[in-house]
């Protein structure tokens, strides 16, 4: 039980991952129905409150996107030091204070993260942040306040469809460590800032930076076969495939390349590339590793949708929490309604009976 693997910790009706057969169903939908077709704003609605009648929910959280002042100062004083994107999401959304209901808790938090994202990349660019829009969707304002331009209904369909598609995923780490905060009847900005900090470790919150590094270092398909082979036999890992759970392939990585393609439109030599990639990399980790079951997973297309938005590889991980924020809170919600306090135990293997050293027989200090 290293890892905790196999433990089953809660029962939800979020998500259902089943790595054997590559399936995921959020909130009862499978992922290749919900995310192409739901509006981000749905996919939350549906996650938190269960139900797609979204009775104002989208205006509302419109409503809340503009920054308080004081996390607007604390993001400039960290874009003068430079801090991690991710630090500064978590920075930032701790700052903004907890209201007595969850409720008010979670929309705030849903509403504020794209803009403290947003904000924070164009102080770091040493550019004045862009005010929010009230009448652009979720997902469109954001692109906006990272561009300042109104993005296509093509971008913006790409950005939902990657939204939806990483949203929530069974009990993940970040998850995870949201429901203890959260069972502890602590408040859910503790939570979720707390969840930022288990996505921004490298084995969680991902790594879709390398694996467009590797398509990039590969450049040309004609030289995939000779770099790959290289990489595998120097004891390297390929990024973008394996997976703990998904023996098979992570159904996420269909959605999202089915979205790359139509956002980046028919020809697009980067597709085209990756796509080469992609399956000289499954015949030559068949070769090389044959029955580990390595396939594509989710982060070998989110690097090629968000590097297709434009954005920057520092901005990949905190646009998956934009995303997960989601996911969170809704595990957040769940807990509340079933709370028991999350509290383990742990099997002492420590030494037992021990002395306290008199003053004569102490160590020098
Ligand atoms: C995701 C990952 C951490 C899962 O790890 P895991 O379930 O613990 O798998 P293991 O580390 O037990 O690996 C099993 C075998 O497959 C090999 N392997 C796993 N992923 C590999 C990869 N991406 N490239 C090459 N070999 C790989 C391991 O070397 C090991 O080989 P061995 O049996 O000869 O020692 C792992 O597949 C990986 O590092 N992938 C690349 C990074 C990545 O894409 N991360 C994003 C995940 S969403």
């Amino acid at each position: 039980m290293s890892g905790l693997e196999g433990v089953i910790a809660a029962e939800t009706e979020l998500s259902m991952v089943d790595g054997e057969h590559g399936e995921l169903i959020i909130a009862g939908f499978p992922v290749a129905e919900l995310a192409p077709n739901a509006e981000f704003e749905e996919t939350a609605h549906l996650l938190c409150y269960r139900s797609l009648e979204l009775n104002g929910f989208a205006a509302d959280l419109a409503r809340r996107r503009s920054l308080p002042p004081e996390t607007l100062d604390l993001l400039a004083a960290a874009a003068a030091r430079r801090v991690d994107t991710m630090d500064a999401l978590r920075m930032g959304a701790a700052s903004i204070g907890a209201a007595a209901v969850d409720d008010e808790d979670a929309r705030n938090l849903l509403a504020l993260f794209p803009t403290i994202v947003a904000a924070y990349w164009r102080l770091l660019q040493g550019r004045t942040p862009i005010a929010p829009r009230a009448d652009l969707g979720h997902a469109a304002n954001y692109l906006y306040m990272l561009f300042g331009e109104v993005p296509s209904p093509a971008r913006v369909r790409g950005l939902q469809t990657y939204l939806n598609t990483v949203v929530d995923h069974g009990l993940n780490a970040s998850t995870f460590a949201a429901r203890v905060i959260a069972s502890t009847g602590s408040d859910f900005v503790s939570a979720i800032t707390g969840a930022i900090g288990a996505l921004k470790g490298p084995l969680h919150g991902g790594a879709p930076g390398p694996a467009l590094d590797m398509v990039f270092e590969i450049g040309e398909l004609s030289r995939a076969e000779e770099v790959l082979r290289r990489k595998i036999e120097s004891g390297e890992r390929l990024m973008g495939f394996g997976h703990r759970v998904y023996k098979v392939r992570d159904p996420r990585a269909d959605v999202l390349a089915t979205a790359a393609e139509a956002m980046l439109g028919p020809g697009n030599a980067l597709y085209d590339l990756a796509r080469g990639v992609e399956a000289v990399a499954l015949r030559l980790l068949e070769e090389y590793k044959p029955g580990r079951r390595l396939q594509t997973n989710v982060e070998f297309y989110t690097a090629l949708v968000l590097h297709g938005l434009g954005l920057e590889v520092p901005l990949f991980t905190p646009t998956f929490a934009i995303s997960r924020v989601a996911g969170w809170i809704a595990h957040c919600f769940e807990q509340r309604r079933a709370n028991r306090i999350i509290r383990p135990q742990s099997v002492y293997r420590g030494p037992r009976g021990l002395r306290w050293p008199s003053p004569a027989t102490q160590p020098a200090r």
